[in-house]
């Protein structure tokens, strides 16, 4: 078994506990919960487009927390939802927890469907993918016509891997530029949405952080969005 898959299997108990609580402690909890925010406001703008009966696939589900997250917020105009994982112990924590939802959750070597999908999600994933060109292959070939693909990266470009650079546990850790010319074969990006600034101490405080944190992030997305941890990408089917 894959080192992340075993990871994944041991935390799957509490990994939206710890990464999603309702008010952040710590800058991981805060950029998680930045990102599941942003996420929601970049498909509020694909979805609202693209109207309703849309089929959303999330790859790299986890316990399903961004999925049932979407869900809540547009089940109006989606009518399938399938989250995909390679850790069987999330997928099973993920159908558990959102058994009262129609939501289809499996590990993803055992999904042969061939169905296309309106959106596509893949966020947080990637970095630990084998090859990012075979994630965007796969990603091109279950997108449907006119679909969006939105997936995130974390890039050697930013600022916390400038300050604590070393081992991240990734299987691939690129500069920005460089993963964008492996989408670019595929894809067209529409936007591109930087989340995570690294202040190192800030955190020490976390009342007085929980203000700073989104300030310092709004400043520094027009001046450098590449020394964010991650950025999102909206993208277009080519
Ligand atoms: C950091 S978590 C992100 C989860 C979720 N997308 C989120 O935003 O909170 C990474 C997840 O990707 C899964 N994963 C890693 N490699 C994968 C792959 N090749 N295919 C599908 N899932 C994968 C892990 O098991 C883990 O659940």
């Amino acid at each position: 078994m894959a080192k992340d898959t075993e990871f994944y299997n041991k935390i799957s108990g509490r990994y939206s506990e710890d990464r999603y609580p309702d008010v952040a402690n710590s800058y991981t909890q805060s950029f998680f919960n930045r990102r599941l925010e942003l996420l929601v406001s970049a498909i509020k703008q694909t979805v609202l487009v693209q109207g309703s009966g849309l089929s959303v696939l999330e790859i790299g589900c986890a316990d399903g927390v961004v999925l049932r997250k979407i869900y809540e917020v547009f089940n109006k105009n989606i009518s399938y939802l399938v989250g995909l994982d390679i850790s069987p112990k999330m997928i099973e924590v993920a159908s558990r927890e959102n058994s009262d939802v129609g939501i289809l959750f499996k590990v993803r070597n055992d999904y042969k469907d061939l169905r296309k999908f309106n959106l596509i999600l893949e966020v947080g994933v990637i970095n630990y993918t084998e090859s990012v060109s075979s994630e965007m292959a796969y990603a091109h070939s279950v997108l449907d016509d006119g679909g969006y693909y939105i997936c995130s990266f974390a890039g050697t470009d930013s600022l916390l891997n400038r300050i604590k650079p070393g081992d991240k546990g990734y299987n691939n850790f690129l500069s920005y530029e460089e993963y964008e010319e492996s989408i670019k074969e595929f894809f067209t990006i529409e936007k591109k949405i930087p989340v995570g600034f690294f202040v190192p101490l800030l955190w020490r405080l976390p009342a007085l952080a929980r203000f700073k944190q989104p300030i310092i992030e709004n400043l520094f997305k027009y001046i450098s969005p590449n020394l964010f941890h991650e950025n999102i990408y909206v993208l277009r089917k080519k």
